[in-house]
């Protein structure tokens, strides 16, 4: 049941995302910096249409998720997300939680490696495309908060449960019930990310883990990444299945990568896998 929109509004809402890729790097980037990257309807149904337009592209290895301006997200935004669509009733919030929900998993079962870089404020409902994200590096002068509770909601949106995989259960309930953000270098020290610097140095240092990836078997990536997240709640035995299944899907799809990797380690000496990655662009099968 889709809302006819006039020509400005559709480009409003185009406008709330903006996309640059760069050397297979996609930097996708909250754009409503007047509003602090809030999460409106509609930047929630345009991330999902710049989702799906890079997913596949040849041109695209590593995503990056980040902010313009001053902030990362500032969480959902509370007049277009709460307050305008609960005035509409439960069709529209339930189609605005689908909506939102819907780009942070299709972001955490991405195809492609992604980052969270985050610049700035991190606030609520940020926590969910937050961990969607594979990695996460922040600016020590970034801001993270569950400030949910600060205007009288309890941490939805996935974001208790984000507290509760990233953090350990102590530090999970002081940020849920105190509403207290931290910095950067807490979020790092916490795990909430990977690593925190200086905001002039955070696009250099990611930028350069993106590189990284660059050069791995994608097909290995993406089974890589689907693994880390699927093992978390099963029991040890299903793991080591899923594992074996998991492997032996993904050479359906690349069956000659970890071939020529041995090979170069083997017989060529070529590259050492304890200490790098094999040269890929020497076989043609590795695209998806
Ligand atoms: N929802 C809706 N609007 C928001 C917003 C949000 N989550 N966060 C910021 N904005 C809007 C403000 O209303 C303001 O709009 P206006 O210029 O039309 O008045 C504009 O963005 C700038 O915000 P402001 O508060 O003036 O910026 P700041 O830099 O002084 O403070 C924050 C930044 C992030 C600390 C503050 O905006 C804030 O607390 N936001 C709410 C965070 C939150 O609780 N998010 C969880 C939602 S689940």
């Amino acid at each position: 049941m889709g809302e006819v929109m006039s020509t400005e509004q559709a480009q409003a809402e185009a406008d709330t995302v903006a996309v640059t890729v760069r050397e297979s790097i996609a930097w996708v980037k909250f754009n409503r910096p007047e509003k602090r990257n809030s999460m409106s309807p509609g930047l929630n149904r345009q991330m999902m249409r710049v989702l799906d337009e890079l997913e596949y592209r040849a041109d695209v290895g590593v995503l990056v998720l980040t902010g313009e301006g001053l902030a990362w997200s500032a969480g959902m935004d509370l007049k277009e997300y709460f307050r305008e669509t609960e005035a509409q009733g439960l069709a529209a919030v339930r189609r605005a939680q689908r909506e939102a929900y819907g780009w942070w998993r299709r972001l955490r079962w991405y195809q492609k490696p992604t980052i969270a870089m985050v610049n700035g404020w991190c606030f609520g409902g940020a926590y969910g495309p937050l961990f969607a994200c594979d990695l996460a590096f922040a600016a020590e002068e970034a801001q993270f908060g569950l400030s949910e509770i600060n205007w009288g909601i309890l941490p939805g949106g996935g974001a208790s449960k984000v507290v509760r995989e990233l953090l350990n259960f102590r530090r999970a309930m002081y940020h849920a019930l105190t509403g207290e953000s931290i910095d950067g270098r807490t979020a790092a020290q916490w795990g909430l990310v990977n690593e925190a610097l200086p905001l002039e140095k955070l696009e250099a240092r990611v930028t350069s883990v993106a590189k990284t990836l660059l050069k791995k078997n994608p097909v290995a990536l993406k089974a890589a990444k689907d693994a880390i997240r699927r093992v978390g709640e099963m029991t040890y035995d299903n793991a080591e299945d899923y594992l074996v299944r998991a492997q032996e899907a993904a050479n359906f799809f690349d069956n000659e990568g970890r071939k020529e990797g041995i090979h170069q380690f083997i017989d060529e000496k070529s590259f050492k896998p304890g200490l790098g990655a094999y040269d890929k662009s020497r076989r043609q099968t590795d695209q998806v």
